[in-house]
């Protein structure tokens, strides 16, 4: 009896190495978009060269960090790390297909992101994240800081500013009130659950004084919540991207909302960067002002699990279509998924979507848009901020997939059955118990999910 089933479990692991080597990783993403240096549409060749010669376009200084799409329109965010970006927030018209370095155009126009006559702040200082909701809005979130790295000036509060899609008019301007941020605060991912257009939220995630501010779109009015879960685990400081290693302690970054529940409210997914643990509160608690601001909402945040070494994660979206979860992996250069009816949360139960030391160097955007469409940006920001660009190579690009296309055949295809019990122990026994930093690293998505594939077809095959 037992030899028998001994038996089956080796020819399975035989037949799941033989199948490993021959089996690609899914990596169904493709370039859409690359750039050496960001370019933006002036209104004529002399206004460009004039900017380039005061200064106030420096093209090396020049990061694309977050995306968003609607409609036609791919948003980008340029973040004022370091002096001489032009524009904050511009678009590129993803149904102009002649070039795939196209230059960027200011949102929502170039007046938005000058300084006044008198020095008054420009419209929009310095976001990271945006995102476009369903009713046509496109909600920034502007940290309102000039020259992060260098004399780190902050022009503005930190403030929501809100733009109808439809004619790209402000609709909304809202400065976080003085007691809902800190000296250290710093706010570069948003949520927003758009369920009832009149009656929407959105989430801030402040990764510098851990936080999360929540505003109401009815009652314009925010509240800032607290929890230990905001904040980054200091045994997951190290990075390594790209050669570079440096440290960071950031913490609430990744929100991903999930859509309406029975009871009429949405789940919050949320991870520190520095952390490799996952962490849900439903929308029920954080909506709820009284009780999310005090101390007894504590208990209904919940762990989930942990991706393991090296899993720290930024940007994160969840597509409301299948449930799942799209996250970003620096550490990893990979974007991977996890399928929010899997109730394991483990390395184990990751899918690997996208991993490339040169295509995926730094993910630091991930959305999926109304048309099923995946979009991930990657950048090279490690470069900016702790060395420079180097101007010969492509720093910058936006790769694309079919949700779809995306997921097939990892842990996150929605068509795959659950997998059976046998396969997570054979998957004990094939994990490799190397833990050294990169080799982990690699193994992790590299070999693991891609075997992890490879017995989920041997199995197939031996049916
Ligand atoms: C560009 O778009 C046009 C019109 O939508 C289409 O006919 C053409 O095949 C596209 N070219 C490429 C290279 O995708
Ligand atoms: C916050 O910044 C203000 C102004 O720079 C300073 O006076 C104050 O001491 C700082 N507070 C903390 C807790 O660092
Ligand atoms: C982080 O990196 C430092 C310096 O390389 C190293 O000494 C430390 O052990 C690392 N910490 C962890 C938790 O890996
Ligand atoms: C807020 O939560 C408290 C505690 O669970 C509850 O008693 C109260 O009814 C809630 N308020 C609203 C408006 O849902």
């Amino acid at each position: 009896m037992f030899g028998k089933l001994n038996v089956i479990v080796v020819l399975t692991i035989l037949t799941a190495v033989l199948h490993i080597t021959h089996i690609q990783c899914n990596d169904n993403l493709r370039v859409a978009y690359q750039w050496k240096e960001i370019d933006f549409e002036y209104r004529s060749a002399r206004d460009r060269e004039e900017a380039i010669n005061s200064k106030s376009f420096i093209q090396g200084h020049v990061v694309p960090v977050g995306l968003e799409v609607y409609q036609t329109r791919l948003f980008i965010t340029l973040p004022r790390w370091k002096s001489g970006v032009p524009a904050s927030l511009a678009y590129i018209d993803i149904t102009d297909n002649v070039t795939s370095s196209p230059t960027l155009k200011p949102y929502p126009s170039w007046g938005a992101h000058q300084k006044g006559i008198s020095g008054e702040p420009p419209e929009i200082v310095s976001p990271f994240r945006i995102r476009a909701d369903r009713c046509g809005r496109l909600w920034v979130l502007d940290t309102g800081v000039d020259d992060i790295l260098g004399e780190t000036k902050r022009l503005s509060h930190t403030q929501l500013l809100v733009y109808d899609l439809h004619n790209d008019n402000l609709l909304r301007r809202y400065p976080f009130p003085a007691d809902q941020t800190k000296n250290e605060s710093f706010f570069a991912n948003i949520a927003v659950e758009d369920g009832d257009c009149e009656d929407a939220y959105a989430y801030c995630g402040d990764l510098g004084a851990p936080g999360l501010v929540v505003y109401s779109w009815k009652s314009q009015e925010s509240w800032r919540v607290n929890h230990h879960y905001f904040h980054p685990d200091p045994l997951a400081g190290n990075y390594t991207i790209s050669g570079i290693s440096f440290q960071w302690e950031d913490g609430l970054f990744g929100l991903a909302l999930s859509k309406q529940q029975p009871d009429g409210f949405a789940t919050l997914y949320f991870h520190p960067l520095s952390s490799t643990n996952e962490f849900s509160v439903s929308t029920k608690v954080l909506r709820n002002k009284t009780y999310s601001t005090s101390g007894d909402s504590f208990k209904e945040f919940k762990i989930l699990g942990s991706r393991g070494l090296n899993g720290q994660s930024g940007a994160a979206f969840l597509d409301q279509l299948t449930g799942v979860i799209f996250y970003a992996l620096p550490n990893l250069n990979a974007v991977a998924c996890w399928k929010t009816s899997n109730r394991e949360y483990t390395f184990k139960s990751q899918g690997r979507v996208y991993m490339s030391p040169v295509e995926m160097v730094f993910p630091n955007d991930v959305k999926v848009d109304d048309q099923d469409r995946l979009w991930v940006l990657s950048d090279n920001l490690q470069d900016l901020i702790f060395s420079e660009l180097n101007r010969n190579r492509i720093n910058f690009r936006i790769l694309t997939a079919h949700v779809k296309d995306a997921i097939e055949n990892t842990a996150c295809d929605t068509t795959l059955a659950p997998l059976p019990d046998i396969i997570n122990r054979l998957g004990d026994i094939l994990r490799p118990q190397t833990t050294s930093a990169k080799s982990g690293a690699s193994i992790m998505l590299n070999g693991y999910v891609c075997m992890l594939i490879g017995t989920i077809l041997a199995l197939t095959t031996l049916h």
